[in-house]
């Protein structure tokens, strides 16, 4: 259930994952308005459905609407995935795991100990900071075109000493990252901010939480400014699908041949 949905993959990639496990099921685009959001969730509930997987502009509102949440969504303040048991409607939320497993399983990158900018402040953000943290990275900075949500955040994961926040323009030009990770929606607007180039080496992973069936304003900007690899986020998109599709099936489906196939269609 999303607002608007059509631009979904997501009909595609569970449908890669059903064939692949033997899994009888549909999974179906559903565009509901935020005024009916809750109706929705409670029709598909009463008619059987197993669950649902919630995008923008419901992912804040939708944790209201559940009975239990799993730590990763009320951490995150947002939910991406539900799941029915007996009455109770359970709220989770998959895309922090999902951008781990593409960093550590896809793409090899080493978190423990690394240095991380997050561009954005938004709720991408806030999604995938505690799993993110969790990793124990040497540092992590949020950059933010509005610095209050950045230190608010910064506030939010308190616990973790590790956590910094500036504008764009203040991230300390000595400042090396081995990861950059664009949270903004900066590109799907068109708008391209002033993003730090200085903090790009040739060591320098950017990793674009969006994806296109062209390269994002953000990947292309990257390699421009001489990042060694600029990433964007399908691998993420196939990763918290399939944590989705194992709290409802009980099956973990095998991600990488399904990844191949997304970015040769793509
Ligand atoms: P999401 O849930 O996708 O994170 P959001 O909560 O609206 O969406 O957050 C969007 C993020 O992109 C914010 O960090 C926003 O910056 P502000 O907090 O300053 O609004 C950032 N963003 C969007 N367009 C931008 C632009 N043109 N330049 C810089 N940052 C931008």
């Amino acid at each position: 259930m999303g607002y608007p949905v059509s631009h979904s993959r997501s009909p595609v990639i569970h449908r890669l994952f059903a064939l692949q496990t033997g899994q009888n099921m549909q999974y179906e685009l559903l565009q509901v308005t935020p005024e009916k959001l809750e109706t929705a969730v409670r029709q598909f509930q009463r008619t059987g459905g197993r669950g649902l997987n919630i995008t923008v502009p419901h992912k804040s509102q939708v944790a209201k609407l559940a009975d239990t949440l799993s730590e990763r969504a009320s951490t995150a303040g947002a939910v991406n995935t539900l799941s029915f048991r007996g009455g109770e409607v359970i709220g989770d939320n998959t895309d922090g795991i999902g951008l781990l497993r593409d960093l550590v399983v896809n793409l090899n990158v080493t978190l423990e100990g690394a240095r991380i900018l997050i561009l954005g402040a938004g709720g991408a953000t806030r999604g995938i900071l505690g799993p993110l943290l969790e990793m124990q990275p040497a540092s992590l900075r949020i950059a933010n075109r509005t610095i209050d949500k950045a230190e608010a955040l910064v506030d939010h994961f308190s616990n973790s000493g590790a956590v910094t926040a500036c504008r764009f323009d203040k991230v300390p030009v000595s400042d090396q990252y081995d990861l950059i990770i664009n949270a903004t929606s900066a590109g799907v607007r068109g708008e391209t901010p002033p993003y730090p180039a200085s903090a790009i080496s040739e060591s320098t992973l950017c990793y674009d939480l969006s994806y296109g069936l062209n390269p994002t304003p953000f990947s292309v900007w990257a390699r421009e400014v001489g990042a060694g690899r600029s990433v964007m986020g399908w691998g993420m998109l196939v990763e918290q699908a399939a944590e989705s599709f194992h709290i409802w099936r009980g099956v973990r489906p095998d991600t990488a041949p399904v990844l191949k196939q997304m970015i040769i269609t793509a």
